[in-house]
């Protein structure tokens, strides 16, 4: 007798789900049985439609007229309007809000830019390596994965080198508010109320936002008064046929930055060492045959996925696989799962540095929010793991990991490793 398959009780959105592990075997259901999905939500919030299948991310985040990013933000929870409007950066606008935004700063992230921030990249993997290899055993997530995209990060803004583990601390308060272990302390949150601040009227609901306001704030005026070859003064200077960032659209942005350039990035140089720990046989591969490093990058964001999913609020209504998607119903893309769709990577549950990831929707599925930081983000990944194999540097778990208690960015908190051949 066929069992009546029962996919109601599925959750892919409690973070409880997500520090055991990725609910990779939910997403294949839902892939297979009811690839959009109406997921339910606990009262007041409305419950959402869960898009699994590639093609339908990718549809989706082209087609930002009916699937808006501003109407409601970008995240699982409910925003009121006066927090919109304090918490709003481009990655929360529509067209041509965002095409005038877009159009001020993309030109600071060309590949041929990026390419220049390799300088910086190099010797600061080299550093976090020197010391971990003396030590021989470390946490590589800690010592080398949380620290390398915030040290390049302060390198490209003009920042002192002293204030990494700051912007670092900030950037992990900002995302992990529900893990007790790096959520922000009780004080912080009594700070941003004296100030006449909500705590969840800021991005991602954490008090450390308004501390990330302020330090780029006191960046962006220093460097209007003194300019310098940096990221900053080229910000504070950027123009579209004479149209300028204003201040709060400066701040916001420079917000955005700490948190999209560094949590994601770190993700990835984290469950990429877990994956070649795993696949020792891949790291040889890829230690014989340089060559394939350019494809190695794809299959480790495709195997990393940091961010698992983002929403869009659908402007009108729109008939999706048969589901009846309502004008102002809650959409959200699982990224995670479109990068395992067994109909663009065969088995894609293996590890494979050869194969072709190319397809991979990581930095989101195409449309006007594509990543701008892609460039920077595959050029840590690849200074990272270069210099991990010049050095004949081999790694073994050396204890269990631990995983980061969010339903967001898909991120190990610890992971411990030994030195076996360097
Ligand atoms: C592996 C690392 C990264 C991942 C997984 C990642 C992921 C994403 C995703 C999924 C989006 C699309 C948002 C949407 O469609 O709503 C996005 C947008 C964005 N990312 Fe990244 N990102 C990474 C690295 C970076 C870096 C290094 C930077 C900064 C240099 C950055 C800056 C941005 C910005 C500014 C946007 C907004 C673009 C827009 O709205 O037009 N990201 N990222």
């Amino acid at each position: 007798m066929q069992e009546i398959l029962d996919l109601s009780s599925i959750d892919i959105k409690s973070v409880e789900v997500y520090e055991q592990g990725v609910p990779y075997e939910s997403f294949r259901l839902l892939r297979e049985h009811d690839p959009v999905h109406w997921h339910p939500e606990t009262a007041p919030d409305p419950g959402f439609w869960a898009i699994t299948k590639h093609a339908d991310v990718v549809a989706i985040s082209k087609d930002a007229t009916r699937f808006s990013s501003a109407e409601r933000f970008i995240y699982y929870e409910e925003i009121d309007a006066e927090s919109m409007e304090i918490r709003r950066s481009m990655i929360e606008t529509d067209p041509p809000e965002h095409t005038r935004l877009r159009r001020i700063v993309s030109p600071l992230f060309t590949p041929k830019t990026v390419e220049a921030y390799r300088a910086y990249a190099q010797p600061v993997a080299d550093g976090l390596l020197d010391v971990c290899l003396a030590k021989g055993e470390f946490d590589w997530v800690k010592e080398v994965c949380e620290m390398m995209p915030i040290r390049v990060f302060v390198k490209v803004f003009g920042a002192p080198d002293a204030d990494a583990n700051y912007l670092a601390k900030l950037a992990n308060q900002l995302v992990a508010i529900d893990d007790p272990d790096l959520a922000p302390p009780p004080e912080a949150y009594e700070r941003a109320r004296a100030r006449g601040f909500e705590p969840h009227h800021l991005p991602f609901r954490s008090p450390a936002a308004l501390d990330l306001f302020d330090y780029a704030r006191d960046l962006c005026e220093a460097r209007r008064v003194e300019p310098k070859d940096d990221l900053i003064t080229r910000l504070v200077q950027a123009e579209w046929e004479g149209d300028r960032l204003s201040d709060s659209e400066l701040v916001n942005f420079c917000q955005l930055l700490v948190f999209a350039g560094n949590e994601t990035t770190r993700n990835s140089l984290a469950s990429g060492m877990q994956a070649f720990i795993d696949n020792p046989d891949q790291l040889d591969l890829l230690n014989r045959d340089r060559s394939l490093m350019k494809g190695a990058i794809e299959e480790i964001l495709r195997w990393a996925t940091p961010i698992y999913c983002f929403r869009r609020t659908a402007m009108e209504d729109v008939e999706m696989r048969g589901a009846q998607i309502k004008k102002g119903d809650k959409v959200v893309m699982y990224y995670t799962s479109a990068n395992f769709d067994e109909e663009v990577f065969e088995e894609p549950e293996r590890f494979d540095i050869t194969r072709d990831s190319s397809a991979q929707v990581v930095f989101g599925g195409g449309g006007p929010h594509y990543c701008l930081g892609a460039f920077m983000a595959r050029m840590q990944i690849e200074t990272l793991f270069t210099t991990v194999l010049d050095r004949g540097l081999r790694l073994e778990s050396a204890g269990p990991t631990t995983r980061l208690r969010t339903n967001f960015a898909n991120g190990l908190k610890t992971m411990p490793v030994r030195v076996i051949n360097s």
